[in-house]
């Protein structure tokens, strides 16, 4: 053990070491050891850095631009705006919205390090349109901004005027409107009815989100919380919400959707730099000058009455790390998204509202205490041994305060849950064994993105006494979540990573090491409350090696989607307004596959008259452009990504079965947690497979998964009528007999290894899809309009469980539990056609044409995509998951034919891997290929 310098910290660690490695025995693993991790005791390279981030709140020179053209969104202070419509007091509507101020958290709330500025905040949001502001995680940017700018009056009643702020993740966006809600006295937003249309109008606090599948906003939403991936749906704005925007209905030039009920925009997280945020910031920096453009034109034409009034757009970009300066140049200079844009008819107005901007810089003093980096000697052969082994250590010998390990992704996380389940439950023990004082009691709280909100309440909520919580999370705790009691940090320096090779057409989840500055978020999650201490499970020579900072997503992720929705917005993904240029060839490769999925054709473009009318004399000439098609229009409304929303066009195209099937495969493959359990040891695994058996498919994993979804409500179906039929014998307690339903349901899970909340997830999604298919028109055969109760979205089967975590609590028609209904949602096999599932996976096969391969001849179980790069061989073999495994052919005596297969993804572990996979005709390959 080599802490022997330093503080008499250091020195306790020493001697408090793990002293008996014996005792640890796995059981699993009797003969695996437990030793001590090895750190080198390592100055803090950490704070000296972070000591410059930390300058007090101070506005970086800017003028006060308070020329008449600067005009701030609606406010009490300056109530520059005609009195609303229903003749409100706006102070006095601020006033009683914030009547219910939560008084106890108030305290909390002034002593964060944000509060000092809220006045310099407030005035740098009102003199500028662009502010950027910089502070340590946990210093109350996301939480407290909104609600100074509400105080402040950039909300408004009527018409509406919200604060939108976005996440790039989905955990921080509803954990973070929560949050906000309860420090403004307003109702949870989670418990809000999850549905557009009616509910939308019910009544709901001021503080709301929307994230993929779950909106949970009202008519009187204010302040609202989103994923980067819902504002960009917003801005390509909807039919649903064209509908009922009358301000875009009534105006031919307010067409694209220009935000207009939002005020104030809050791009959070912009260090992350998501591909979505990128897109965010070039689209928000458009629709920013152009409704300027239209505020000043309709002002210089003497505000006619019978236009709206549009407000101008406050944007305020956040990060947590020191890359201030990109995103405030980027703000200042004039958008070139905009010159495509011709809906402001004066030039001139144009061309100043996109002039250059002052974009000032806050910073945010944060309060950081001092963190004890260790690093380990040598790199360590097998990090998660590592890692387990200094929880252990730390556990054991260092004083009370909570643990925080990085991680990689959900598997490893899983698995040294288990392994320190297994291991704490021996601690007692080992101290008495040791003679030792007994340590405090261990609680695991598991955080990744996947996760619902039931495993967040444990990981925020306060710990137990004379216990110690271990959180184990992904890299959504670097930034985006602050964790109270965090005192000890163990960092794996690796963090999973989207990775996309241009040529190579498919993308791959692939563990990366993380970015120095990345490093330094971790360990600064140690010092928040306290003095902290951090373990890297790397030495300081590889931590010096690591890149400076992260690679933004855009240069290492599929394009389609982000193309998808620049053209769908008028956009050209070539000369858009990029913070930073994607790779031209992986570009042109998404416009390629676009075109191929026939959501995108090539347009002639005629000359173009310039504004005085006079065509472009010589140069004059045809050129082309992009052009969205009525199918890529569908596609870009339908919120999945383009390869799905292809196979679901195509599906419907095959009828109404064939589209169920296909909706609902898209649903389980978009939720992020697997609907059967793996487990990891391999006596388990065998049991598992014998378990799941019952669902295989001959065709493959896509109808294997499918089945099992089916036989869930099939089984939920069964134990529901069984229930009501005793409830109708009326002799038993109702609540008894519902409880024993779902307990029936329960065990039925356990015993076929099916992840009952992974597949509440999937029917949350899937209720989703079913009504976005619905405005979509996409008629699947289980549409309610067949259910003999009709369209009622209350009595949706899916939200039965009146235990589920993610559904509404307040469901109203307990009745609407016995709906009459077709019985599509259980298995239905009535044609050949179904029992075969080819229309499926013909319709899968449509929407990915490059994740299909052929089988190689030249090596026994490998195949070869269609679609191979220069770079790589393409060879890939199917992986060990898989119902189509040759091991698991061989012990049913298989033998299937696979000449041609389609997957949903490749890993990379010691080998390529294809994982989900199912056999198609090589003859629907030709055909689908040729097309388009
Ligand atoms: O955005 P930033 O990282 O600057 O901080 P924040 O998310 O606004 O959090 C500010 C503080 O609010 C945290 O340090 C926590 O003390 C508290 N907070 C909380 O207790 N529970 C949450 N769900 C979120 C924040
Ligand atoms: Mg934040």
């Amino acid at each position: 053990m080599s802490l022997s310098q330093g503080s008499p910290q250091k020195k306790r660690h020493h001697h408090d070491g793990l002293t008996s490695p014996k005792s640890f025995s796995n059981p699993s693993s009797p003969t695996k050891k437990l030793k001590k991790s090895k750190y080198a005791n390592a100055p803090s390279a950490m704070l000296s850095n972070a000591d410059e981030l930390l300058r007090s709140v101070s506005a970086s020179p800017s003028k006060a631009l308070g020329s008449s053209s600067r005009s701030a969104p609606p406010s009490p202070s300056r109530s520059n705006h005609a009195s609303t419509s229903n003749g409100s007091d706006p102070a006095a509507w601020i006033r009683d919205a914030l009547k219910n101020v939560d008084q106890r958290i108030l305290d909390s709330r002034t002593a964060l390090p944000i509060t000092s500025g809220k006045e310099a905040i407030i005035e740098a949001v009102r003199n500028n349109d662009t502010v950027v502001i910089l502070g340590e995680t946990g210093s109350g940017k996301t939480t407290q901004i909104p609600q100074f700018l509400f105080e402040a009056g950039f909300a408004r009643r009527a018409p509406i005027q919200m604060i939108g702020v976005t996440q790039p993740r989905r955990v921080a966006a509803t954990s973070l409107a929560r949050r906000v809600a309860v420090e403004m006295g307003q109702p949870d937003p989670a418990v809000l009815p999850s549905v557009k249309g009616k509910a939308r109008t019910a009544a709901g606090g001021l503080v709301g989100y929307s994230i993929r599948f779950e909106d949970r906003t009202t008519r009187n939403t204010r302040v609202k919380f989103m994923t980067d991936g819902m504002v960009l749906r917003e801005m390509i704005g909807d039919a649903a919400a064209s509908s009922t925007n009358s301000a875009s209905a009534s105006s031919p030039a307010l067409r694209s959707n220009l935000l207009l009920k939002y005020s104030v925009l809050i791009i959070d997280e912009a260090h992350e730099r998501t591909l979505r945020t990128d897109q965010v910031l070039g689209l928000a920096k458009r629709i920013q000058r152009e409704r300027k453009a239209i505020r000043q034109s309709w002002i210089a034409r003497g505000k006619p009455s019978g236009e709206p009034e549009v407000t101008e757009l406050k944007i305020i970009v956040m990060s947590a790390t020191l890359d201030a300066d990109r995103f405030a140049n980027f703000f200042a200079t004039p958008s070139t998204a905009l010159a495509v844009s011709p809906s402001i008819a004066d030039s001139k107005i144009l061309v100043a509202a996109n002039g250059k901007q002052e974009v000032p810089i806050l910073y945010v003093k944060g309060r950081q205490h001092e963190v004890t980096m260790f690093h380990t000697d040598q790199p360590a052969q097998e990090w998660t041994d590592a890692a387990l082994r200094t929880v252990l250590q730390i556990h054991v010998s260092r004083p009370p305060g909570d643990i925080l390990v990085f991680m990689t992704g959900q598997e490893e996380i899983d698995t040294l849950a288990r392994s320190l389940e297994l291991y704490s439950s021996e601690l007692p023990a080992w101290a008495e064994a040791e003679g030792k004082q007994l340590p405090m009691a261990v609680m695991i709280a598991p955080l990744y993105a996947a996760l619902g909100p039931s495993a967040s309440a444990k990981v925020f909520g306060p710990t137990p006494p004379r216990t110690r919580k271990i959180v184990l999370a992904t890299n959504i705790a670097e930034t985006s979540i602050t964790i109270p009691g965090i005192v000890f940090v163990v960092d794996c320096g690796l963090a999973k990573e989207k990775m996309y090779t241009p040529g190579t057409a498919v993308e791959t989840l692939q563990v990366q090491e993380i970015s120095q500055s990345a490093a330094r978020q971790r360990a600064g999650r140690a010092g928040r409350e306290r003095a902290g201490e951090c373990y890297r499970l790397y030495t300081q020579e590889a931590f010096q090696n690591l890149p400076l900072a992260g690679t933004p997503e855009i240069v290492r992720t599929d394009l389609a989607a982000a193309v998808l929705q620049l053209c769908a917005m008028g956009q050209d993904p070539y000369t858009f307004d990029w913070l930073d240029q994607p790779d031209r060839i992986g570009l042109q490769e998404s416009v390629l596959q676009l075109i191929q999925l026939g959501a995108l054709k090539i347009e002639a473009v005629p000359p173009t008259p310039t504004s005085n009318g006079q065509v472009n004399g010589k140069q004059a000439k045809t050129s082309a452009k992009l052009a969205l098609t009525p199918i890529g229009s569908k596609m870009a409304m339908l919120p999945v990504s383009p390869a799905y929303s292809r196979s679901l066009i195509a599906a419907a195209d095959r009828g109404p079965t064939v589209a169920r099937q296909t909706r609902d495969l898209i649903a389980i493959l978009s939720s992020d947690r697997s609907i059967l359990i793996e487990p990891s040891d391999p006596e388990k695994r065998d049991e598992a497979n014998r378990a799941k058996s019952t669902f295989v498919h001959p065709t493959g994993d896509h109808a294997t998964l499918l089945t099992v979804l089916y036989s869930y409500l099939a089984e939920v179906d069964k134990s529901r009528s069984m229930a009501k039929g005793r409830k109708l014998e009326g002799k038993v307690d109702v609540k008894v007999v519902e409880k024993e339903a779902r307990e029936g349901v329960k065990a039925w899970c356990s015993n076929h290894y099916v992840y009952e909340k992974a597949v509440k997830n999937v029917l949350h999604i899937r209720k989703q899809l079913r009504n976005i298919c619905r405005q979509q028109k996409i008629v699947c055969d289980d549409d309610p309009d067949q259910l003999v109760n009709g369209a009622d979205a209350e009595s949706d089967p899916d939200n039965l469980d009146s235990d589920s975590d993610t559904s509404s609590s307040s469901q109203p028609n307990r009745d609407g539990l016995f709906v009459t209904r077709k019985p599509t949602s259980t298995v239905t096999q009535d044609t050949e056609e179904d029992q075969h599932y080819i229309g499926l996976r013909q319709s899968l096969l449509e929407g990915r044409i490059s994740n299909a391969a052929l089988k190689n001849p030249s090596a026994p179980n490998t195949f070869k995509r269609i679609i191979t790069s220069a770079s790589s061989s393409g060879l890939f073999k199917v992986h060990p998951s898989s119902t189509l495994h040759p091991s698991k052919m061989a012990r049913e005596g298989g033998g299937r034919k696979m000449d041609a297969i389609l997957f949903e993804e490749l890993v990379f572990t010691s080998q390529t891997f294809a994982r989900t996979v199912s056999t198609i005709e090589p003859s629907w390959l030709q055909e689908f290929a040729q097309r388009g």
